[in-house]
């Protein structure tokens, strides 16, 4: 399994992998947007083909610039083999090259899976979000510094203060 940038050809695989994953699936044209914006980062694990995906939004918030994770997925059949956190270190990757500090996202609360992979990955909840989804659901919203962890090498980024949650949810 590789991890690459995604191309505009992936969007038939990505939907398909968006779609076996969520009770309310991003449609093709929501997806198909993200390659429309410069400052977004689509990565794509594959094996042969697409197995799972990435969607990062470099925004600024008070300043702080930052990975904004919008979607992650992984191929129900492909679960558990480390997809996932070879997306995210790949994430780990761009951002410590282009010296940002600071990944940022929103979970929701009852995806237990999901919270695990990002709690063995070092994110920490900062936010409860209360409906915070349009099925009034509640999130986390959870963020990694990229200096809390030893094992990359990188000083320690300089957070002043930290940004409002954004406001379309998923
Ligand atoms: C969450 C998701 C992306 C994880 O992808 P993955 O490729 O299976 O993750 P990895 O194999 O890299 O998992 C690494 C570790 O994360 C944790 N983890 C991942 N999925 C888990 C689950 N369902 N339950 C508990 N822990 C989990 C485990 O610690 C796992 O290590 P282990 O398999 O050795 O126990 C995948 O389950 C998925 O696509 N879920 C549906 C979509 C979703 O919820 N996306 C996140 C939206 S915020």
């Amino acid at each position: 399994m590789h991890v690459r940038l995604g191309r505009r050809t992936d969007l038939p695989a990505i939907a398909a992998i968006e779609a076996a994953s969520f009770s309310h699936p991003w449609p093709s044209a929501r997806l198909a947007a993200y390659f429309d914006h410069e400052g977004t980062v689509v990565l794509v694990a594959e094996e042969g083909s697409p197995t799972g995906f990435l969607v990062a939004c470099r925004e600024r918030a008070a300043d702080v610039p930052m990975l904004h994770i919008h979607d992650l997925a992984v191929a129900p059949p492909h679960r558990r083999r480390g997809a996932a956190s070879a997306l995210l270190a790949e994430l780990i990757r761009i951002a410590a090259a282009e010296g940002i500090p600071l990944l940022r996202l929103e979970v929701r609360i009852t995806n237990e899976g999901a919270r695990r992979f990002y709690e063995r990955h070092g994110f920490r909840v900062i936010r409860h979000l209360r409906r915070y989804y349009e099925d009034g659901g509640a999130a986390f919203q959870m963020e990694f510094e990229l200096g809390a962890r030893p094992n990359l090498g990188l000083p320690a980024p300089t957070r002043t203060q930290r940004a409002s949650p954004r406001s379309s949810p998923r």
